[in-house]
């Protein structure tokens, strides 16, 4: 049933031709789906991973450029010990158990955020899977980690200060170009889709400058249950949509 919908979805996509270049995801609602089945927090995170492997499986098969996804805040620092810990022996295992396939598929995993934060061997493990597939082009997939993204602004304007300072940069021509290459998604394009789960009707920190055209959706579905026919009612509803960028319809 779910598998002919997201085919019959994916065939009406591909008729309609234009497919957004880069989708993000706020993936949310794990607590409140492990919550609805009295588990534990972590059951729920767990249960995530599924929805990672299908959205991941499905931007390979639509064809999008760019899948960044939002794993990890700097604000979930402030959760307890306990869901942080389990948090981070999940994307572990993320990695241990997908790292073949997501090389295989030709995706390239990159990491953004303050990853000084992360533990030692949680930061070894997101280097090897990103370092393994750094030369891959498939699909660049964006994993936001320990990410904020007013601490990303902040860095960005300490890099231009520091190359002004240094006589590196002209203050006078620093334009959006110049500091958009001092983001962590610096060569990336704008999120055309921006996507939320759970039902949340807020940005919570992300992509504060990439989403200033981004068109959302924002989705009651709770993370663990969301599937790649959930991702392609989402840019199907986004290929309907009319981006004036401020101008005039034509
Ligand atoms: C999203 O699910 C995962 C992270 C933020 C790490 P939540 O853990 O925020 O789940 P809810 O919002 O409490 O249901
Ligand atoms: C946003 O979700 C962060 C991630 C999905 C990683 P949160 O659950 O942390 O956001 P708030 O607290 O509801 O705004
Ligand atoms: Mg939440």
């Amino acid at each position: 049933m779910q598998s002919t919908n997201a085919a019959e979805l994916l065939a009406q996509i591909r008729v309609h031709g234009a497919v957004p270049r880069h989708v993000a995801i706020i993936m949310d609602g794990n607590g409140r789906w492990a919550r609805e089945r009295r588990m534990p927090r972590p059951f729920g995170h767990r249960s995530g991973m599924r929805a990672v492997r299908e959205v991941v499986e499905g931007a390979v098969e639509v064809g999008l450029e760019v899948l960044s996804l939002f794993a990890f805040s700097q604000e979930n620092w402030q959760r307890p010990t306990t869901e942080i810990d389990a948090l981070m022996s999940l994307l572990q295992e993320y990695i241990a158990r997908e790292s073949d396939e997501l090389h295989a598929r030709g995706v390239r995993v990159r990491a953004l955020g303050a990853l000084d934060r992360l533990t030692p061997a949680a930061a070894a493990a997101v280097n090897r899977v990103v370092t393994r597939t750094a030369a891959n082009t498939r699909l660049t997939f964006n994993l936001f980690i320990s990410y904020s993204g007013r601490a990303e602004l902040v860095r960005a304007a300490r890099l231009l200060a520091e190359d002004a300072a240094a006589g590196r940069v002209d203050p006078a021509a620093i334009d959006e170009s110049t500091f958009a290459a001092r983001l962590y998604t610096d060569g990336c394009p704008d999120p055309d889709l921006l996507i939320r789960t759970s039902g949340e009707q807020r940005v919570s920190n992300f992509l504060l400058w990439q989403m200033a055209y981004s068109e959302l959706f924002l989705s009651p579905v709770l993370w663990p249950d969301f599937t790649r026919g959930d991702l392609y009612a989402a840019i199907r509803d986004y290929q309907l949509r009319e981006r004036r960028f401020g101008r005039v319809s034509a």
